[in-house]
Order: structure tokens, then sequence, then C-alpha cells
């Protein structure tokens, strides 16, 4: 019978969250999720913590062309405000969105209403982003939460019809590992914790 008060242990989710690592988006190739895993993942990142219930955040899907694509875009971007680059840098710049065979964009649609600060709102799609890494890894990919200059340009958020007001908070990058993952140094407790 199941205990009402506690739930079951689930071990291997707290061994997964304390040696948790990603794998630099540079390091990820193929394989990616197939469409029924890519489906979980996107299941599980929508079931975050979303104070009043407004779905504050959007996914987009980046596979294939499309990643090609927006890569030629995101290199023009590129080049017009870095006129003196060098066409190696241009064309990394062109595949930044192939680097795994998946990519989610993750950002914000905030909602105004007065009730639920636009912060929060943010913290809700970080979430989403925590949530699609874990799923990912939970299937046995690696996966990688970047950011960069696209994130932050008002021509590459146009072009992808995401608000100028709205925040890109992840480009979730799901591959393969190219490499295996070393250990990265984590704060000691005693210096972020506190007790009151
Ligand atoms: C909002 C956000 C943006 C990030 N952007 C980048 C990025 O653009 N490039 C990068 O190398 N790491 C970026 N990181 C850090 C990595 O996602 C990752 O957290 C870091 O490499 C530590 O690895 P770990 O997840 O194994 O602790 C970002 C992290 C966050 C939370």
């Amino acid at each position: 019978m199941t205990d009402p008060i506690r739930k079951p242990r689930l071990d291997g989710l707290l061994d997964y969250l304390l040696t948790r690592r990603s794998l630099s988006s540079t390091k990820l190739t193929g394989p990616g999720p197939n469409d029924a895993e890519l489906e979980l993942i996107l299941r599980a990142a929508t079931r975050v913590p979303d104070h009043g219930k407004l779905a504050p955040w959007r996914i987009q899907v980046v596979r294939g062309e499309a990643q090609h694509t927006l890569g030629k875009r995101w290199a023009e971007i590129f080049r017009r405000d870095n006129p003196a680059a060098s066409d190696e840098l241009i064309e990394s710049e062109a595949k930044r969105p192939a680097r795994a065979p998946l990519l989610l964009i993750v950002s914000t649609r905030i909602e105004n209403v007065q009730r639920i600060p636009r912060f929060e709102q943010v913290l809700s799609g970080a979430a989403v982003c925590l949530n699609a890494i874990h799923a990912a890894n939970a299937l046995g990919y690696f996966a990688a939460w970047n950011t960069g200059w696209p994130a932050y340009h008002a021509d590459v958020k146009a072009g992808l019809q995401i608000p100028e007001s709205d925040e890109i908070v992840g480009l979730i990058y799901i591959g393969s590992a190219t490499q295996p993952t070393d250990e990265r140094s984590r704060p000691a407790l005693e210096d972020v914790v506190s007790y009151l």
C-alpha cells in the first residue's frame, strides 16, 4: 500500500542530481532524441513551477534544415555587427544553432498580470530549461544550457518572433557526447548556505 504521507525514496534521482554535469555544446554530436523522446522532453520541460498557471514561456524546436537556415541568419547579423570578423568566425556563427542534433530555444512570454511579477515568470522559464536538461539526461542524452550574444540580440528575437520585451532564457542543446564529461568544482556548502 502506498504511504499517503511520504513518497518512496528516489535514490536514482538523487544520485543523478548529485553528479549531474552539462557537456559543452561544442562537444555534442548525434544521435539526438527521436520524435517520441522529444515529446517526453517537452512534456517534462513544461511541467514546472509556474506561479498563477500562466505558462509564461515558449519553446521553439530547431532541428535539421531549420538549424542551418537559422545559422545563416545569425551569421548575417553577426557579420553586419562585426564587419572585421574573419570568415572562420562567421562560419562558426553559422554553425552555432547546429552544435547538437537538437536545439530548444526557450523564451519567456510574459503575461502582464499584476499579481505575478515579471521576475517570477522569468524564473519559471529557467525551470523549463533545467527540466528539459534533466529529461534529456534521463533518456541518456547530454545537454548544454547556453545563451551567448544571440539570446540578447533584438534582430535574433525579431527573426524568431519573440517580442523584444521578452527574454530568450536558454538555448538548450541536446545530443550525444564526443567525449566524457569531467568533474567541475562546486562551491563548498558553507560558502553559500547559512542557517538562521
Ligand atoms: C542562463 C545560463 C546561460 C549560460 N550560457 C552559457 C553559454 O553561453 N556558454 C557556456 O559555455 N555556458 C553557459 N552556461 C553554463 C553552462 O550551462 C553550465 O551550467 C556550466 O558549463 C556548468 O556545467 P554544469 O551544468 O555541469 O554545472 C550558462 C548557464 C546558464 C544558467
